[in-house]
C-alpha cells in the first residue's frame, strides 16, 4: 500500500509518499519519497513558533513540497495521511485542507491522525535501510514516553491504538523547559539541541555536579504520581542566573549540565514508576527531546540495570523531529487494524487518551 502523508502541526512542513506491508505484527516501510521544510530560523527571532507565520508558510510550502514528492515517487497512492493534532490549530488546518481537497479530487482515502501516535511509531520502528523502516516483534502493554516541545506524557497502550494515560505534565512541557533555559543561556531557538551540546561540552571536560557545585531540584520526584512539572526547574535556572550575574561559556556549559542533569533524573524516575504501575513489556520514546544523548542514556540504563525483562525502543536519529514518515507509518498501521480514526478537523489540544 502506498500513503501519502501530510504533517503541518507546528513549524515543520512535511510531505512523504511510503511504500508498507504487514500490519502490527510486523511490518515494513519504504520510503519513496521524503520532503520537510523547516521554519526553525524564520521562528527564532521570534524565540519560539509564531502560529500566523507557521501557517503562512504552510500554505507556501504544501503544493512545492506535494510537486516535489509526486515528481519522485508518483501521485498514484492508496491512502492520505494528515496530522489532525495535537498542535497549533491554524497550522494543522493547513494541512488538513491540502489533504482533503487531495482526497476530494483523487477519490483516495484520507485518515485524519494524532501527532504524538506518529512520535510513538516513529520509537517503535527500526532503520533496517538507507530508505527503510521495519516494525519488530512488539509485546503489549507497551509504555509511551512522550518527551516533546508541547507534550510530556506517559501513555500505555494496552491494545494497539488505545491509550490510557499514565501521567502527564502539570505546567511546561521538558522541551519548553529545555528552549526557556536556552534562552535564559542566550542561546537561539530551539534551545533543546543548544543546552544538549553545553552540557555535552562540560561532560567531555570531566564538570559533574561533583565539581561545578550546580544542582537543581528535581520537581514531583518524590510524589506519588506519574505526572511532571517543569517550570520550578526552569525558574531554578532563572534565580542562580541572577546570583552569578555575568555568564562566561564555562558557566553556560555548567548550567546545562545541571539543568539536563536535573531533567534527566525526573524522566527516568517517573518512567521506572509508571513501569511499575502499568506491568509494561515495553518502553518505548518519541518526541523531539528523545534526541537528547543523556537522557537515552539515562534510560538505557535504566532498563538495563533495574527492568532488564522490559525492551526499549528509542526512534532512530532521523525520526525524532517531527517529520510526515512517523504519520505515514503509523497510519497505515491503524489502517491495517482496522482503526481509521474519527471525523477530521483540527484537534489543537487533544490528548491521546482521547484518540478513537
Ligand atoms: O517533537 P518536536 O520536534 O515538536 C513537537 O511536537 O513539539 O519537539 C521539539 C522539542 C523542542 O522543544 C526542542 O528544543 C526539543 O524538542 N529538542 C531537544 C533536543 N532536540 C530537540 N531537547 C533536548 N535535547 C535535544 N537534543
Ligand atoms: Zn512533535
Amino acid at each position: 500500500m502506498r500513503v501519502l502523508a501530510i504533517e503541518t502541526s507546528c513549524d515543520e512542513t512535511a510531505v512523504a509518499i511510503l511504500e508498507c506491508t504487514g500490519d502490527v505484527k510486523g511490518a515494513s516501510f519504504t520510503i519513496l519519497s521524503n520532503a520537510l521544510n523547516s521554519q526553525a530560523s524564520l521562528h527564532a527571532e521570534y524565540g519560539g513558533v509564531f502560529p500566523t507565520l507557521a501557517k503562512r508558510e504552510h500554505m507556501k510550502n504544501l503544493p512545492l513540497l506535494y510537486e516535489r514528492v509526486i515528481a519522485e515517487a508518483g501521485a498514484d497512492v492508496d491512502l492520505i495521511a494528515v496530522t489532525q493534532g495535537p498542535g497549533l490549530e491554524p497550522a494543522l488546518w493547513q494541512g488538513i485542507l491540502f489533504a482533503k481537497e487531495l482526497a476530494e479530487k483523487t477519490g483516495v482515502p484520507i485518515i485524519g491522525m494524532d501527532h504524538m501516535e506518529g512520535h510513538i511509531v516513529s520509537g517503535l520502528v527500526t532503520k533496517t535501510g538507507a530508505t527503510n523502516y521495519e516494525l519488530g516483534t512488539t509485546a503489549l502493554p507497551i509504555l509511551g514516553l512522550l518527551i516533546s516541545g508541547g507534550h510530556t506524557e506517559l501513555v500505555v497502550m494496552r491494545s494497539w491504538f488505545e491509550y490510557e494515560l499514565v501521567g502527564k505534565t502539570k505546567d511546561d512541557a521538558i522541551g519548553e523547559a529545555f528552549d526557556k533555559v536556552a534562552r535564559l543561556l542566550g542561546l537561539p531557538y530551539p534551545g533543546g539541541p543548544q543546552v544538549d551540546l553545553y552540557a555535552a561540552r562540560a561532560r567531555a571536560r570531566g564538570a559533574s555536579a561533583d565539581t561545578h557545585g550546580i544542582v537543581f531540584p528535581r520537581p514531583l520526584i518524590h510524589e506519588n504520581s506519574c505526572n511532571f512539572s517543569f517550570s520550578g526547574l526552569k525558574t531554578a535556572v532563572l534565580y542562580k542566573l541572577r546570583d552569578i550575574g555575568e555568564l562566561t561559556d564555562t558557566t553556560k556549559e555548567h548550567i546545562a549540565d545541571a539543568f539536563q542533569t536535573a531533567a534527566r533524573d525526573v524522566v527516568m524516575h517517573k518512567t521506572a514508576r509508571a513501569l511499575e504501575e502499568t506491568g509494561a513489556h515495553m518502553l518505548v520514546v518519541g518526541g523531539g527531546v528523545s534526541a537528547n544523548e543523556e537522557i537515552r542514556v539515562g534510560l538505557r540504563t535504566l532498563i538495563t540495570d533495574r527492568y532488564a525483562d522490559v525492551s526499549l525502543s528509542l526512534p532512530d536519529t532521523t525520526l525524532t523531529g517531527d517529520n510526515a514518515l512517523m504519520i505515514g507509518m503509523a497510519a497505515y498501521l491503524r489502517y491495517s487494524a482496522g482503526k481509521p480514526g474519527g471525523p477530521l478537523e483540527a484537534r489543537g489540544s487533544q490528548s491521546l487518551a482521547q484518540v478513537v
